[in-house]
């Protein structure tokens, strides 16, 4: 089938990288040129594993290709996903200006029986405001719909080759059909909507895992008040198969491009309804106090933080990405240096994002973890890297003065961490 996919971030490069593979003729769309000709170099603008391999492969094949031009791109489409940033506006909604820029800029171009599908993570109801941009542009009969997104950064390409679901939302039985002909090369169960259905589902699906963790990090607390062992605690609630146990890992909170917009965006638009969404509210509260109450236990072993040398491990929003949107382990770090104490930190890839965005941050950057402990006391794990998982406490001790371990991910062993002679305070044990 011939594709066209607009934007070029993780889910429109991953979208492109693999509808080409399954040996679609893809064209992928930006208004940042910059960026495309990056990707017409065959060089990735971001960090995922295995999708550099796979874009190079596919546009030496010819079966993929980048452009700035919707009139080379458009034309020839039978497919047409939309996938641009859905950002937070002051307001907490969904920012929806690229996605109608997008719709604005492709009706022209619309030949008959496009598919238009919506990927970009977009309130209910958009799908009208798309349609009222692309009529006023365009008499050709076309075909509206929404595909969500369900991958993970860091897992992304196998995420979208072996989802739990694929969602398809559309009120037209021929573009049903082409799309489920288009995912036929892709796993997992087919759940057939409406498009505000499938809209819903997305947001529905994002704030009930962003729940989770909250509600994994509420208990921390109590566990922490009462003397109990969350770890324990949450591996005996997640064994109920009604319950799982996935996203019940205690932690600083929940960062990245997706839980923090997805969950005040359902907030926005459940209130312009007046509905009330009291369990995701709390969500958000929770999530929005954790540094605070982790930093709060820190100052509680510490005295205060004034010209304390602390090492902060991770900087980006998760384990095996550069991504530090939204990142906890920034804010964690923003209010460290509020307290006054001086911050030496390592990541594996995101520190160059961390410079690049945040130059005002003053932070002392090292080259590996070894070089943090080297400068410091204390040392504090703010991103769930396996390299930290299993840290070398003898060389720990070895080379450093170190002597508190503050787990904001609770990834270490704290029997093997206190058995190495360390003070080892994790969340909730
Ligand atoms: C999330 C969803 O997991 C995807 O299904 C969805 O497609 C995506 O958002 C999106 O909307 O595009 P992602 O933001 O890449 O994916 O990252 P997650 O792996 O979900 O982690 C989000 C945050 O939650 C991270 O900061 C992570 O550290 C934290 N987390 C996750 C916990 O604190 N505890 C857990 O048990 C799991």
């Amino acid at each position: 089938m011939k594709v066209a996919v607009i934007g070029t971030g993780y889910v429109g490069l991953v979208t492109a990288a693999i509808l080409a593979d399954f040996g679609n003729q893809v064209i992928g769309v930006d208004i940042d040129e910059k960026k495309i000709k990056t990707l017409q170099k065959g060089q990735t603008p971001f960090y995922e594993p295995g999708l550099s391999d796979l874009l190079i492969r596919n546009q030496k094949a010819g079966r993929l290709v980048f452009t700035t031009d919707y009139s080379q791109a458009i034309p020839s489409a039978e497919v047409i996903f939309i996938c641009v940033g859905t950002p937070s506006n002051e307001k907490g909604e969904a920012d929806l200006s690229y996605v109608f820029a997008a719709a604005e800029s492709l009706a022209p171009f619309l030949t008959d029986k496009a598919v238009v599908v919506i990927k970009s993570t977009v309130p209910p109801g958009t799908h009208l405001e798309v349609k009222k941009i692309i009529d006023k542009l365009t008499k050709v009969k076309y075909y509206l719909a929404s595909v969500p997104e369900f991958l993970r950064e860091g897992s992304a390409l196998e995420d979208t080759l072996h989802p739990d679901r694929v969602v398809i939302g559309t009120d037209e039985r021929y573009a049903q059909d082409v799309l489920l002909d288009l995912h036929r090369p892709i796993n997992g169960k087919r759940i057939l909507t409406d498009v505000v259905s499938a809209q819903l589902i997305k947001y529905a699906a994002n704030s009930f895992l962003a729940s989770k963790i909250s509600y994994a990090n509420e208990i921390a607390r109590l566990c922490d008040a009462y003397g109990a062992d969350v770890m324990q605690v949450m591996e005996g609630v997640g064994e109920d198969k009604r319950i799982g146990k996935a996203f019940l890992h205690p932690g600083i909170g929940y960062g990245g491009s997706c839980f923090p917009k997805d969950v005040k965006a359902i907030l926005a638009f459940a209130k312009k309804k007046k509905v009330e969404l009291a369990v995701i509210a709390g969500a958000h509260k929770t999530n929005t106090t954790q540094v605070d109450y982790f930093i709060d236990k820190i100052k509680k072993h510490l005295g205060h933080l004034q010209n304390k040398k602390v090492g902060v491990l991770g900087l980006a929003f998760k384990g095996n990405t550069d991504d530090i949107r939204q990142s906890r382990a920034l804010v964690l770090i923003r209010k460290l240096l509020k307290e006054e104490a001086e911050v030496y930190a390592y990541d594996p890839l995101a520190i160059a994002n961390v410079r690049k965005f945040f130059p005002e941050l003053n932070i002392n950057y090292a080259s590996s973890w070894q070089e943090v402990a080297k400068q410091t006391e204390v040392l504090v794990i703010a991103t769930e890297w396996n390299e930290f998982k299993e840290l070398d406490l003898e060389e720990l001790k070895r080379i450093s003065k170190v002597r508190y371990i503050f787990d904001g991910r609770n990834i270490l062993n704290p029997t093997k961490v206190k058995l190495a002679g360390f003070h080892y305070i994790g969340l909730g044990r």
